[in-house]
């Protein structure tokens, strides 16, 4: 194991890169652009770890020794979990906030009409809210008839939705083992704004298939991956994305502060064929897909003109109708 030098924090994360030869006897990382601790160093290892997982690497100290690290590689980083759950749970209140009872007003114009769409009638069906948040959509899978139950593994914001409606079966959970559900339980997942989110995609979408029934549905809403909010650029009628690395790179990133909240988002990166290999993988048929905007029968809604050519010219988020 080699690490360059200079190298003076006692963590880093790092993102596996697949070696270019099938004989290759080392497979090498590189830091992630946004790790504060990062300093750009690449590092060589031995095999023996998942390809195309996400590893996190504890070195020991600065002065540990150029050429020997601790190293420690997991299927999926506690780490990185632990991180984006208390990220969430110090936004929770500003996220109830944004969100409200009713959704922001992406969620009300642009991707709720299709994910209700996607959805259908739910009523008397067992339903789960996956990444459910304060509970905006479990509340209302609840008016429209169906048994649902709201998991999130944030537990703020679990706290704030059996506030609201302590009626309602919320569970702190994580997405991607469901561990309080049995096999084919349920007739319905619904995601909303949530695979982006989570570290674990493929453990998260194989969750999510063990506990639908055969045959019942998952749909699921994120940010679209091809359009990040974050590095947008816009003048007037031109618009322009500033990426900050390959769109083929996955990888961690980190959101500056918007609207209200005080603090920074943690998402990760991945190219849309991804999502796809990993609904598929996990046994999923993809129904439909859809790439919500606003509609000229709601155009009327937003009264602000770039804020309507906005919402009208480009999608913010994705959304895909799998068939278990
Ligand atoms: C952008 S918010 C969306 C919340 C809600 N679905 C909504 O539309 O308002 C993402 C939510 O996913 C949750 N989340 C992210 N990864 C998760 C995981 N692996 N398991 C459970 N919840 C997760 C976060 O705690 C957060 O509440």
């Amino acid at each position: 194991m080699r690490l360059g030098n200079s190298l003076n924090c006692i963590s880093l994360y790092a993102l596996f890169r697949q070696c270019t030869s099938p004989q290759c006897s080392t497979v090498t990382f590189f830091t992630l652009p946004q790790e504060r601790y990062s300093h750009d160093n690449s590092v060589q290892c031995v095999p023996g770890v998942d390809k195309g997982k996400i590893y996190e690497m504890s070195v020991a100290t600065a002065d540990f020794g150029v050429n020997s690290i601790v190293h420690r590689s997991w299927p999926m980083s506690d780490s990185f979990l632990d991180k984006a759950r208390s990220m969430w749970n110090s936004v929770a209140d500003d996220w109830d906030i944004q969100v409200g009872d009713e959704g922001d007003r992406n969620r009300v114009l642009n991707s709720d009409p299709v994910l209700w769409d996607f959805v259908g009638d739910v009523e008397g069906l067992d339903v789960l809210d996956a990444g459910c948040g304060t509970g905006y959509l479990t509340r209302k899978l609840h008016e429209k008839g169906a048994r649902v139950v709201g998991v999130d593994f944030s537990e703020e914001m679990i706290r704030i939705a059996r506030r609201k409606s302590s009626h309602l079966d919320f569970r702190v959970e994580s997405c991607s083992e469901l561990g309080s559900f049995n096999d084919g339980s349920m007739d319905v997942v619904v995601s909303n704004y949530v695979l982006m989110d989570t570290p674990d995609l493929e453990e998260t979408m194989e969750a999510f298939r063990r506990v639908l029934r055969l045959g019942g549905t998952a749909v699921v809403v994120f940010s679209h991956p091809c359009f990040p909010a974050d590095w947008v650029q816009e003048s007037g009628h031109s618009v322009s994305y500033r990426w900050e690395c390959s769109y083929f790179e996955r990888g961690r990133h980190v959101a500056p502060p918007w609207n209200h909240f005080k603090s920074e988002f943690i998402w990760f990166h991945r190219p849309l064929s991804d999502y796809w290999k990993a609904f598929r993988s996990a046994g999923f048929k993809v129904l439909e897909f859809e790439e919500p905007r606003l509609t000229e029968d709601r155009a009327h809604l937003v009264p602000d003109e770039s804020l309507r050519r906005r919402a009208m010219s480009r999608p913010f988020s994705v959304a895909f109708k799998l068939r278990a």
